[in-house]
């Protein structure tokens, strides 16, 4: 998709949008509009009970009295509400609506009366919002018919402050190419992106200054990594673990990084306590927490961020096998911590573990956030709406939840403590990978995680729920969502750039 931004103007012919405030209150332009249509727009939004919500929209064919193929309106709401994240929407609608017979659409971005919002971020987040919602993940349909595709090739923006408009959207667009990359990695199916696959895709990023270092089979064993490799050896494929280092901020008083580390579980079958044949193939998306790190690594050093980053992903297929890991065994973890894995299938806190340990280890980091497609408890607990949370800190907690509420990508806080934590210890080893029940599950899982954290600020992202989505909305067409990567970009911008 193509974007440009330039002067405010009334475009007369093509496709256009416009939006539109609370309780029917056209912009200038639309109110123009309505006078050179004789009235159409009023009676259009009266007859179609569209009354400016932010969420609806209104599309106009071919009206008379102008040249135009389609007006959309789209409601943004009362002006003193509007946020980023509402334009950004808006900007989605505009490529739901219009995306499949519009080959352009020029968006007229009035000064909005009552908002706080600039023009010219208006004009940004509605361009960055449309980007994010024309993801399409198609390259395997090779026999989708041209007019079924998506006709919507530009969106041009007029808008006052344009140059700013261009300067923002630059950013913005920085932040939707890691997104994309997260949004590719995910849907791509496991037979195509493994480990090896997957690294080679993390080492990419030394094109754009981030420093890549891949960690094979032998490396890991090396270094003592028996809980990610016990989870590994059922498979054909080996192992990786994946440091990406991104320095933006080299003149830093506190050189210390922050740290993000990502389950990369490339397909889970369970292993030898294998899942049930039903839906399995969504585990092709258990490596999306180290989807989000890559994607994160890509954004912060696309947009360069001025922050010491550092991405860890632990790279790992789950399957059934002569040579698997059987319940019951005792893998000896980095931290030489013991663990008897009574499932196999609660592999992703197994990999979770060494990462952990490894990142803590080598960089010492200020903070540490880890992702993962942990449990199908979370999505039990709390659906779609909200990722879980789990953390030994109450700041980093209240930074990341604030970083999500602003770009709409909610957490929700779980609770820890040491009941939970007791349900883990082993007769037999140091700790075990389940409980003796399935009750806490999402719980459980960051109690185990947490026992190869030592003392450094860290939070759990519990992202099963929210990784892939089922339907369309917003700014996220159904599939693989990202979710994470603008939160934790954000993140960063407040804590360490702000
Ligand atoms: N990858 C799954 C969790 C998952 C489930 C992610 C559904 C996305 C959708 C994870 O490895 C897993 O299998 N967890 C088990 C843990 C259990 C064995 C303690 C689960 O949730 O059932
Ligand atoms: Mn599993
Ligand atoms: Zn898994």
């Amino acid at each position: 998709m193509k974007f440009t931004f330039s002067d405010l103007s009334l475009p007369q012919a093509g496709s256009i949008a416009l939006p539109v405030l609370a309780d029917r209150t056209l912009t200038k332009t639309g109110t123009d509009l309505d006078a050179r249509t004789g009235g159409i727009l009023t009676r259009a939004m009266a007859a179609n009970k569209f009354s400016g919500k932010a969420d609806e929209t209104l599309t106009i064919v071919a009206p008379g009295g102008v040249d135009l193929n389609h007006i959309l309106l789209i409601g943004l709401g009362k002006p003193d509400q509007i946020k980023d994240t509402t334009v950004q929407d808006a900007g989605g609608a505009i490529v739901a609506a219009l995306g499949k017979n519009a080959a352009e659409v020029s968006v007229v971005i009035d000064d909005l009366p009552g908002s706080s919002l600039a023009p010219a971020q208006v004009a940004a987040e509605i361009a960055f919002g449309a980007l994010l919602r024309s993801y399409r993940f198609d390259k395997y349909r090779t026999k989708e018919k041209p007019e079924a595709k998506p006709a919507l090739q530009s969106i041009a923006v007029l808008s006052g402050d344009a140059a700013a408009a261009q300067d923002i959207f630059a950013k913005r667009e920085a932040l939707a190419h890691g997104i994309f990359l997260t949004r590719d990695v995910v849907s791509e199916p496991a037979n195509i992106l493994y480990p090896r696959t997957f690294a080679e895709r993390c080492r990419e990023l030394t094109e754009i200054g981030v420093e890549v270092q891949v960690l094979d089979q032998e490396q890991m064993a090396k270094l003592g990594m028996g809980a990610i490799l016990g989870v590994a050896q059922g498979s054909v494929q080996e192992p990786y673990l994946v440091v990406m280092k991104y320095d933006g901020d080299p003149g830093a008083a506190d050189k210390q990084p922050v740290a993000f580390v990502g389950k990369g579980v490339t397909f889970d079958t369970g292993g030898i306590s294998i899942k049930p044949a039903a839906g399995m193939e969504d585990m092709k998306w258990d490596m999306g927490g180290a989807g989000v790190v890559l994607g994160l690594m890509k954004a912060l050093a696309g947009r360069k961020a001025k922050v010491n980053a550092v991405g860890v992903v632990g790279l790992v297929e789950n399957m059934p096998s002569g040579n698997a890991q059987r319940p019951g065994d005792i893998v000896t973890s980095m931290s030489g911590q013991t663990i008897e894995v009574l499932n196999t299938d609660a592999e992703g806190r197994l990999v979770l573990a060494d990462a952990l340990w490894f990142t803590q280890d080598t960089f010492k980091p200020r903070a540490m956030i880890n992702l993962a497609t942990l449990t199908g408890a979370i999505i039990v607990a709390l659906g779609t709406e909200h990722a879980g949370l789990f953390s030994n800190n109450d700041g980093l907690s209240e930074q990341l939840t604030a970083a999500g509420l602003k770009v709409g990508e909610k957490l929700w806080r779980m609770p820890m403590n040491d009941a939970y934590d007791k349900a883990i210890n082993s007769d037999a080893a140091d700790v075990k990978n389940i409980a003796g029940s399935r009750d806490a599950g999402s719980i459980i899982g960051a109690q185990f995680i947490q026992r190869f954290v030592n003392n450094v600020p860290w939070a759990h992202l519990d992202i099963a729920g929210v990784t892939w989505a089922k339907k369309d909305s917003g700014t996220v067409p159904k599939g693989s969502t990202a979710f994470g990567v603008r939160l934790l970009d954000r993140y960063v911008a407040d804590v360490f750039e702000g």
